[in-house]
């Protein structure tokens, strides 16, 4: 009997999908097709996937050409697949060519001709877009406009800016199709605004876009105000909109992972947990609120919202410029401890310490697809890699399309009740320092 394999992502199920499966299933007497699981394409940065997998493969059992579905969950699976399954051909569109040659040595690999004018991607594109407009005093984008390349279905498109000159040069910078200095007319042309203006003006503009139903992106802090927070996450609710807070670190999949198996229990009772930040490595420039989000929210995703006690050992030089501080939140059997160096460089990375092991992540922990555990009877260090490319700024996207799609009202990595808790720490630590 001879056995053929062939894979795919099969989103958007196509004719050109159709055509490959039943070339492949005319080349043998049996048909295994893999199907890409969610995690193996966001790990190998394919982001625009719609279907589910589960969509994905009632689409392929429907052909009724193939005998048998697998899923494919990782890189170097294909080796495997066909050792297993004892596989003779293993079939492939042409625009792979050449890319799964070595896998001669295992079976027969035949690249088959492509059908024109298809694929999920053209089917994609002709999908709705949801345009962005940006919110800024700079001609800078924090990346925005490269990473939502990235993600299919979103497109930045305008800036606004209450100075003409810089939402011109903003516009231009970035090739948008539009610059406004016109709020109103501004959330009229776009779904979603991604506010990055300095702190003291973001509420004003965060709130109208609400009112005109509109999701929004803000950098973080989003205000210092706790009661303010409350009423703008009131508001979006009433209006059925999310308003997300901009901590890429929720976003990525290596810190959910860290967190997941940290309350897992893999290294026993957390006692402690430490972060050290350099504000000028961590994006650059960024304000030390901003800067301190990240650290609060990297304690309380792994130790909870509900800290007994805060404080602050800021460190001012004679001139009183801020250059070093020492925060602790205490808990009631843990402690959170955060070092921030303003223009100080202080050795980045994070460390969770439990009753049975260790885990670390060196270096820009807040930008990261690695950490490492260390736990308590094994004598190597277990490594955790997860794909991360560019800032960071594509997955937070990506969510916020589901979020849009599934009409959330409400941010699932960073539930409205976490971003209050975290607005009450920096009151403390502002107030103290
Ligand atoms: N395929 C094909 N003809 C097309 C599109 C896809 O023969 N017009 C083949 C691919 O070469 C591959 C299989 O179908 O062997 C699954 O492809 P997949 O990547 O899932 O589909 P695409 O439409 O190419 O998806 P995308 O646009 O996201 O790359």
């Amino acid at each position: 009997m001879k056995k053929v394999i062939t894979y795919g992502t099969f989103d958007l199920f196509h004719r050109g999908h159709y055509n490959i499966i039943k070339k492949a299933r005319e080349l043998g007497d049996y048909l295994i097709v893999g199907v890409t699981s969610e995690s193996y394409d966001i790990e190998r940065g394919k982001l625009n996937v719609q279907d589910s997998l589960l969509k994905r493969i009632e689409n392929v059992r429907r052909t009724g050409l193939a005998d048998e579905i697998i899923i494919e969950e990782y890189q170097g699976q294909k080796v495997n697949d066909i050792i297993k399954y004892d596989i003779d051909i293993l079939v492939i569109g042409s625009d792979w060519r050449g890319k799964f040659d070595y896998l001669n040595n295992y079976c027969e690999v035949k690249y088959l001709p492509r059908t024109k004018d298809i694929s999920s991607t053209k089917l994609r594109s002709e999908g709705k877009i949801y345009t962005i407009g940006v919110v800024t005093e700079e001609a800078f984008d924090n990346g925005i406009v490269a990473e939502s390349l990235y993600v299919s279905g979103i497109h930045v498109k305008s800036v606004f800016s209450e100075a003409e000159e810089t939402a011109r040069e903003f516009c231009e910078k970035y090739e948008l199709h539009s610059y406004m200095t016109d709020y109103q007319e501004f959330l009229s042309s776009v779904d979603i605004v991604y506010v990055k203006c300095p702190r003291k003006n973001r509420v004003k503009y965060i709130e109208q876009a609400i009112e005109n139903g509109k999701y929004v992106i803000s950098d973080s802090p989003i205000t210092l105000e706790p009661d303010v927070l409350k009423r703008l996450f009131q508001k979006a609710q009433k209006h059925r909109v999310v308003l997300v807070e901009k901590l890429m670190l929720v976003y990525l999949r290596a810190f959910n992972q860290l967190v997941w198996l940290t309350h897992g229990d893999m290294v026993g009772k957390v006692i402690s947990v430490k972060c050290s930040i350099s504000q000028d490595v961590f994006g650059g420039g960024k304000s030390f609120n901003e800067t301190v989000s990240h650290a609060i929210c990297a304690v309380m995703k792994i130790l909870g919202g509900e800290c007994l006690e805060v404080a602050s050992n800021a460190v001012k030089d004679e001139e009183g410029r801020f250059v070093y501080d020492m925060i602790t939140m205490k808990y009631p059997h843990a402690l959170g401890t955060i070092e921030i160096g303003s223009t100080l460089d202080v050795e980045n990375g994070l460390a969770v310490i439990g009753t049975r092991g260790r885990i670390n992540v060196p270096n820009d922990w807040w930008n990261t697809g690695y950490f490492e555990a260390k736990i308590e009877g094994n004598e190597f260090l277990k490594r955790f890699s997860f794909n991360f490319e560019g800032n960071g700024f594509r997955y937070l996207l990506q969510e916020l399309l589901i979020m849009i799609s599934d009409n959330r009202t409400e941010c699932t990595r960073l539930f409205y009740e976490e971003s209050e808790a975290l607005v009450n720490i920096l009151q403390v630590i502002n107030q103290k320092g």
